[in-house]
């Protein structure tokens, strides 16, 4: 068990109204306990327990926070004995390999110890790159037409072929064996830690925040196994994260394009196309999808033209689709990968092939064509039948229009037929889909990515109001998660909560405010107590609340439509006003169903 999991059982194995019921007198007072503040002087009590959230706040002296934090204010104890006391209190063994000596090492929790091992991994490979030994990896790279600016920008580098250099390296650095062994970064079966990437280029996997959280290392020049990558670890989940996004969202492009590996986005962020993310050595999954749908509205692929290539992109578009994304395939042909075509044709090449890429309709058509024998009157009409119902899909009139007339004249089907066969299926289906619709909202925010991030640590109200709306009633999720998402808000601190938050409710969890600033030191956690204790929430009858969260709601969606707006070109301007008048009828309901 990792610390942070002993922690958050030791924390919900404690009612903070007990702990703190031992040292204040605590009368009820609602759904919560209220007494004397013990942290300042007062004659009328402003100090409240909320028994559901597991945290106290105080009006008065403004102090919050959960029930470690409670004890360690109260008795001026450390953490780690804090946790010892609680764990004794609940019956709950106390592990022994967890190193009680650091306070500020244990507090940090594991996650973050990681965070900061592979960051020092990563800097020790980029140093080892332009080093000495690292000399033959940086031809390789050059000769593989790599700049530096490009090397220097994904923060590549070298793993030397020492098989102990990155533990010796960290070891002198103070992580402890525990730490090194969660890492993923050694390999522990042939007798002692050995690096588990050793004579390879590296490829840092960095996170939405640009943080790194993995690595693929790959071998210079042929052999097997050409790549390596980091294991899942506490940090580090394959399928909720893409190579390449923390620049793809820098980049702020309407569009996404989707290559297959490390190298394709990096020629491809090299040759101007920052937009260009990757999944990470495993079939494209519905989270990358979701995280892509929240970039922007049209995805592009470039994947190989080979048969794993055009395999893997059958597999991507219903996924894509369903995310919401219109997705066009670009045609490579005759070349095998993205880097061999824009190295042969140069970016305007890459530019006009987008240009033409096709609608995946038009793809998947082209796909299964073969599989039909057209000359046989019944095989002819089952085809024409998958092309309409493809076209159905298409929730826009305009847009099947313009697919029944690219259809009938690439695969020679009969245009009138056609239409009418769209409309008949249209409309039996229609009535499904709106079924289908309530159940998958429609995303509705400005196409790009999130909010700027703001000066000060609070945030806006609008936006902490959403959050507490989302803690105290979880139900709401699935509406307000078609509005923003965890890049919408708009400070560093509240993308860290709503970062938690969106974790969970995403899992179809409920979380305690407790647990959240359980993550969080001492200014934050008054600061959620401040934010998760507003009485005038609790004392809302149903309909108020909804109200509340849909004007917080409108205004964060609100702002960033003006945002987006700012730059835009007039035309551009028009759509988007356009757009943000549709809001006005935005409304959450807190009791859904
Ligand atoms: N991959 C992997 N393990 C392998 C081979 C591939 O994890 N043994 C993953 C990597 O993420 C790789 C992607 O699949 O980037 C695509 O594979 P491939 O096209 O073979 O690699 P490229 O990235 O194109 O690398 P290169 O151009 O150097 O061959
Ligand atoms: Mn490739």
């Amino acid at each position: 068990m990792n610390y942070e999991e002993f922690k958050e059982r030791v924390r919900s194995g404690n009612d903070i109204v007990d702990v703190i019921g031992r040292y204040v007198d605590l009368k009820k007072s609602g759904a919560n306990y209220k007494g004397l503040c013990p942290f300042h002087n007062e004659k009328t009590p402003s100090f409240f327990v909320m028994q559901d959230g597991q945290f106290y706040y105080c009006h008065g002296c403004h102090k919050g926070g959960d029930v470690f934090k409670f004890l360690c204010e109260y008795n001026h104890m450390d953490f780690p004995d804090a946790v010892r006391e609680l764990a004794e209190t609940a019956g709950i063994d106390v592990p022994d390999k967890f190193d009680y000596g650091d306070a500020g090492r244990i507090k940090a929790g594991l996650k973050n110890r990681l965070r900061d091992m592979y960051k020092t991994a990563a800097e020790f490979y980029y140093k080892e790159l332009h080093s000495g030994s690292g000399k033959k990896a940086l031809d390789y790279l050059k000769d593989r037409g790599l700049t530096k600016n490009t090397m220097v920008a994904f923060g590549l580098g070298y793993a030397p072929a020492g098989r102990t250099a990155l533990y010796d390296h960290l070891k002198g650095k103070d992580f402890t064996e525990e730490e090194l062994k969660e890492s993923g970064l050694f390999s522990y079966k042939t007798g002692g830690p050995k690096d588990a990437f050793f004579d390879r280029v590296m490829f840092p996997i960095m996170n939405r925040a640009s943080k790194v959280i993995a690595f693929g290392g790959r071998i210079l020049g042929t052999g097997d196994p050409k790549y390596i990558n980091s294991p899942e670890t506490p940090i580090y989940s394959k399928k909720n994260n893409l190579y390449g996004i923390q620049r793809a969202i820098a980049a702020r492009k309407e569009r996404i394009i989707l290559v297959e590996g490390y190298m394709d986005v990096i020629s491809m962020h090299q040759a101007g196309y920052p937009e260009t993310v990757a999944s990470l050595g495993t079939a494209l999954t519905k989270e990358q999808a979701d995280i892509i749908a929240k970039l922007a509205r049209k995805v592009y692929l470039i994947y190989d033209a080979d048969g794993p290539g055009i395999q893997a992109m059958r597999r991507a578009i219903p996924i894509l689709k369903k995310a919401g994304l219109f997705v066009n395939i670009v045609s490579m042909k005759p070349f095998k990968d993205p880097d061999e075509m824009i190295k042969s044709e140069g970016v305007d090449g890459v530019e006009g092939r987008i240009r033409n890429a096709d609608n995946a309709i038009v793809f998947e058509l082209e796909c299964i064509a073969s599989e039909y024998d057209r000359k046989d009157p019944s095989e002819n009409a089952e085809f024409e039948m998958k092309a309409a119902n493809m076209i159905v899909e298409l929730r826009d009139r305009f847009q099947r229009e313009e697919f029944i007339k690219t259809v009938s004249e690439r695969f020679d089907i009969n245009k009138e037929l056609l239409t009418s066969e769209v409309n008949r299926i249209g409309d039996e289906t229609y009535k499904e889909g709106i079924i289908r619709r309530k159940q998958n909202p429609v995303i509705r925010r400005p196409e790009g990515v999130g909010s700027r991030i703001r000066d000060g640590d609070q945030g806006l109200p609008d936006e902490r109001n959403v959050l507490l709306a989302l803690v105290k009633n979880p139900k709401i999720f699935e509406q307000v998660k078609g509005y923003v998402s965890v890049e919408d808000f708009t400070t560093v601190f509240l993308r860290e909560v709503a970062d938690i938050l969106f974790d969970k409710l995403n899992n179809g969890g409920t979380i305690q405010a407790g647990e959240i600033m359980s993550r969080f030191d001492n200014e934050e956690q008054s600061d959620l107590g401040r934010l998760f204790s507003n009485e005038m929430y609790d004392a809302s009858d149903d309909r108020t609340k909804s109200k509340f969260v849909s004007e917080s709601l409108k205004s964060m969606v609100m702002r960033m439509y003006d945002e987006k707006s700012e730059n835009a070109p007039p035309d551009e301007k028009l759509r988007l006003m356009k757009e943000k008048n549709a809001l006005s009828d935005l409304t959450i309901d807190i009791n859904p169903d």
